[in-house]
């Protein structure tokens, strides 16, 4: 099973460079972990990483922010209570991910709360070429996440999934008294409705990139 090839520009994988300073997970990490591991991107202060790491214990969680000061935030907090089972980077998701993740190794991706890039459109997550590539890097049944307070950009997304990406997809809201990002919590507190979409990798769904 895959999707319509024609909707979607192949991903310039070669055009994408390592991130400054670039260190790789170690091939055992991929190894000892193996159907354990998940990515976050954006993660922000680490609200939703660290809670996560917590409650789950037995998974691995790679949380990625890209903007220094809110990644220096997380990495304070993270080593302030030290998981065995988190790690923080400070870097771009598309670069670490390309450079990083080995095809079929992620059990869970978590996308909560995204930048809605409104005069950009080609830049939020499921309309970019890169979407492709992170399918690739999930395991058979791996699922997405995504959250948003925009019903506009979860419509979206889910219409991308669903005709595009060929993807079995739920959309749900999410419960007034969830609390897993700092963006969560003020969309909440505001009365804001926030919506989740997630989104399953069926197993025998493949890319461009599942070779790769
Ligand atoms: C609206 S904030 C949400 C942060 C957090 N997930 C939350 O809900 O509190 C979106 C975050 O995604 C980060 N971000 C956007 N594009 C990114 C990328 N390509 N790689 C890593 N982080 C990215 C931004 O720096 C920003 O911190």
């Amino acid at each position: 099973m895959t999707f319509n090839h024609q909707f979607s520009r192949l991903f310039q994988l070669d055009k994408i460079q390592p991130p400054r300073d670039f260190l790789p997970m170690s091939s055992d990490f991929w190894q000892i972990n193996v159907n354990n591991i998940c990515l976050e991107i954006g993660a922000g202060k680490g609200k939703h990483a660290l809670q996560f790491a917590k409650n789950n214990p037995n998974f691995q969680l790679i949380a990625i922010e890209r903007t220094e000061q809110k990644f220096v935030a997380m990495q304070k907090v993270a080593n302030a209570e030290t998981f065995a089972n988190l790690t923080v980077i400070h870097a771009d998701a598309v670069a670490w991910a390309v450079h990083g993740v080995p095809k079929q190794s992620l059990a869970q991706i978590f996308i909560l709360y995204p930048n809605p890039e409104p005069h950009n459109p080609n830049q939020r997550w499921l309309n970019m070429p890169f979407f492709e590539f992170l399918l690739s890097r999930l395991q058979p049944n791996g699922k997405i996440t995504l959250a948003s307070n925009i019903a506009d950009y979860i419509d979206e997304a889910y219409q991308k999934s669903v005709d595009i990406w060929q993807l079995p997809t739920l959309k749900s809201q999410v419960p007034t008294d969830s609390e897993r990002t700092h963006f969560e919590v003020k969309y909440l507190a505001r009365g804001e409705t926030c919506w989740q979409l997630d989104i399953t990798k069926p197993s025998d769904y493949c890319t461009r990139f599942d070779d790769v």
